[in-house]
């Protein structure tokens, strides 16, 4: 793809640009936005350098993009002044649990999950904390005829609260933390049901749309199948070909398609990470 008015850097085959000398602070042109909104579909995931920006300009940066997801519904710590900004700050004494290892796609357990992110970086460990993220679509295109054959038209349940659980996050369930909540909202809540190979209507491409954090099981199959299923697409779903990690600088802004994307927050570091997040309310996914 050729761009007029960014300078995309493309990092990997499978994903991943570094867009610099473009200031997201000031009000973009009709054109502008065009070739980034273009470009993040396109890459999946694109990061842009070096932008100082207010919560006010990450807010309005947002709303281009189209309807903010209030930060309310998830689980980070919010910023009273700015109900759209989820704050991820980690340090030795309060360590990351963005993940605990798995991928997901973020809010894939609701029934229009996030069309996308836009992650703020505000200050990054020295060493460490990278993200990677993964195309999946190349890993879809990637599987042998007879696989997508095997898999298309199916469905598959995704549980928002299963990252929650007390084999992933135990530290929550230590003495008096408030868990009755999440017990009373899980018991309120019903998983989402989407289909396993999604179509990204802005690209018309398809992708794979499950993941470890929160795919539990495939509709209409018996549960060794469904689970040795799921298990070789999470498998697949991490092969470095499709991948693009991102090492992190202050100031980056990384935004990035949920649509036909997974991705993983490293936790290999003990100094201060903080980052601004803004999500990007999305559509009923659809095969
Ligand atoms: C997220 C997320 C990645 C990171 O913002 O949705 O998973 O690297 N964070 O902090
Ligand atoms: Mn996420």
């Amino acid at each position: 793809m050729t761009y007029e008015t960014i300078d995309v850097q493309e990092m990997s085959p499978a994903c991943g640009a570094i867009v610099e000398g473009t200031d997201l602070s000031q009000e973009l042109t009709n054109r502008q936005f065009d070739e980034i909104y273009d470009a993040v579909v396109d890459r999946v995931v694109v990061v842009f350098r070096d932008q100082e920006l207010t919560p006010e300009d990450h807010i309005a940066l947002s709303r281009r993009f189209g309807e903010v997801q209030p930060s309310a519904v998830s689980a980070f710590e919010k910023d009273e002044s700015f109900p759209e900004i989820d704050i991820l700050e980690y340090d030795a004494d309060n360590p990351p649990h963005v993940t605990r290892d798995l991928w997901h796609t973020d809010f894939a357990g609701t029934e229009k999950p996030s069309w996308g992110t836009l992650l703020y970086a505000r200050d990054i460990p020295p060493g460490g904390g990278d993200t990677i993220w993964v195309n999946s679509v190349a890993a879809y295109e990637a599987l042998s005829d007879r696989m997508k054959a095997h898999i298309e038209g199916l469905w598959a349940y995704h549980d928002s609260y299963r990252p929650y659980g007390e084999h992933v996050r135990p530290e929550m369930y230590e003495g008096d933390k408030g868990t009755d909540y999440i017990r009373d909202k899980r018991a309120q809540y019903t998983p989402a049901l989407h289909p396993v190979v999604r179509t990204n209507p802005d690209s018309g491409k398809r992708g794979l749309f499950v993941n470890e954090s929160m795919t539990t099981h495939i509709q209409g199959m018996d549960r060794r199948e469904s689970d040795y299923l799921l298990r070789y697409l999470f498998d697949h779903l991490r092969t470095p070909e499709f991948q693009y990690r991102h090492k992190w600088r202050a100031n980056d802004l990384a935004i990035w398609d949920n649509r036909t994307s997974l991705h993983y927050a490293l936790f290999d570091y003990a100094d201060h990470r903080l980052m601004h997040r803004i999500i990007m309310q999305g559509d009923v996914p659809r095969a």
